[in-house]
């Protein structure tokens, strides 16, 4: 039995799709414990591009079970556009589940979302307006829907008939925009749920059973560690736990089962929305590096930030999610940058910091230490072994695992599966 997590180190998009990909192919179990499709994994595999935003990424292997976990937040509309694409591509979705537990995105959700950011102006978070903040609030307000309850139509009935109450006065009185119809909401949903019924499970049998016959798991992280509620840079993050402690409360499965954690992390450093971002390139170089590594959302389409690698925060991500091996992406982007700078710490207001801080505004105005290296100025995409590098790529490598805190075992040097170094056992 194994059970591994993967998680984002960055502030998501280090291309995990890729790397779930690749692991996917080993195991019997894939879950996914947090976020919704907020989240956007790119997968190329034999030439064919396939987007996730909600389905576990191993549902490309038919032998792999699926788990759409119970930390995770559902949009019916969503889950459905995206099963009918993965069928349109012939891909089996037979062995997908998803938690009765998960809680689900109401019509009413993305709306909340995008009122929310309009009213915060200059200062918006940059949420994907998919409803996820929305959604997880309730969860917590305990007025969130289950996606169980499209099981119980009377039950949805009653407490629609409440909850809508409070919502539409939110929605008439405070931001002076119309209602949602009670029975609008009821009949979309009811359809949904006899679509969605073949699906909807109790997982703690499955995960459990699977934990119990010693099967291999592995539990897909969606956005990063600097993204996460408590352990990012607040309030510019997502409602969700993104770590390895989150992977757990939301598939079920006890740290104590935990084989390993693999971290993800981008040669260097990206992020969507707004907040800080101490090494951050503001010139030309930055936009090269955005063009060279198609740096443009999965979800929104949005042109991502770029910056240097961090490792204030690779480290504080290896160190908050006990970070076992490093995954290291896009390696090829920086092929024609020389040199190349790895952020080691910062100073704020005089005091240096080899971590991120909770201070916000200090984060936001805090000077990056550097070290710099030199480019390797030639391609790396068909390199497969580790002595395939130019030796300054080696270098950058071993680099980026000392600043970091823990040993390299995966490289990316390109979007499809063969554009891999495998240097460790990742899996046990
Ligand atoms: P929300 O998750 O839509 O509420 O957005 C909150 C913040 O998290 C915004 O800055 C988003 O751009 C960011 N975010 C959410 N999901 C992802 C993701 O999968 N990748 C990168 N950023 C994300």
């Amino acid at each position: 039995m194994s059970v591994t997590i993967l998680v984002g180190g960055q502030w998501g998009d280090e291309g995990k799709g890729k790397v779930i990909d690749l692991l996917a192919d080993g195991v019997d179990m894939v879950v996914r414990s947090q976020g919704g499709n907020n989240a956007g994994h790119t997968v190329v595999s034999g030439g064919r591009e396939f987007r996730f935003q909600l389905i576990p990424s191993g549902i490309l292997y038919p032998q792999v079970t699926c788990v759409i976990g119970h930390g995770m937040v559902v949009d019916p509309r969503a889950f459905l556009a995206e099963l009918a694409t993965l069928r349109g591509q012939g891909i089996s979705t037979d062995n997908l589940v998803i938690s009765d537990r998960a809680h689900m995105v109401m019509p009413y959700h993305p709306a909340f979302d995008k009122l929310g950011e309009q009213q915060r102006g200059d200062d918006r978070l940059g949420t994907t307006a998919r409803g996820i903040g929305p959604t997880y609030e309730d969860k917590v307000r305990r007025i969130g829907f289950r996606i169980g309850d499209l099981q119980k139509p009377r039950f949805m009935e009653k407490k629609l008939r409440f909850v809508l109450r409070l919502k539409n006065e939110a929605l008439t009185r405070l931001y002076g925009v119309d209602p949602f119809d009670e029975q609008t909401i009821l009949d979309e949903y009811m359809q949904h749920g006899e679509l969605l019924d073949r699906y909807i499970r109790d997982i703690y049998p499955i995960v459990q059973g699977a934990i119990a016959r010693g099967d291999r798991i592995l539990l897909e992280g969606a956005q990063g560690v600097m993204l996460d509620i408590d352990l990012g840079t607040y309030p510019y993050v997502t409602s969700s736990a993104p770590t390895a402690g989150g992977a757990c409360t939301g598939s079920g499965i006890p740290p104590s089962r935990i084989s390993k954690t693999i971290g993800v992390f981008k040669a260097y450093t990206t992020r969507v929305g707004y907040g800080p971002f101490p090494t951050e390139l503001h010139d030309g170089l930055g936009e090269r590096i955005r063009e060279v590594g198609a740096e443009f959302g999965t979800v929104t389409g949005r042109a991502r930030r770029v910056g240097w690698f961090d490792a204030a925060v690779a480290r504080y991500a290896v160190n908050t999610n006990g970070v076992d091996a490093m995954f290291v992406t896009k390696l090829d982007v920086l092929d024609s940058v020389d040199p190349i700078r790895i952020c080691t710490g910062y100073v704020s207001k005089g005091e240096s910091w080899d971590h991120p801080m909770a201070n916000i505004s200090h984060m936001k105005h805090c000077e990056g230490v550097y070290e710099e290296m030199p480019g390797w100025l030639s391609p790396t995409r068909d390199c497969r072994r580790l002595e395939d590098l130019p030796a300054a790529a080696r270098a950058y490598i071993t680099r980026l695992g000392e600043v970091s805190g823990a040993p390299v075992e995966g490289v990316s040097v390109g979007p499809d599966r063969e554009h891999t170094i495998v240097l460790g056992p990742l899996i046990p």
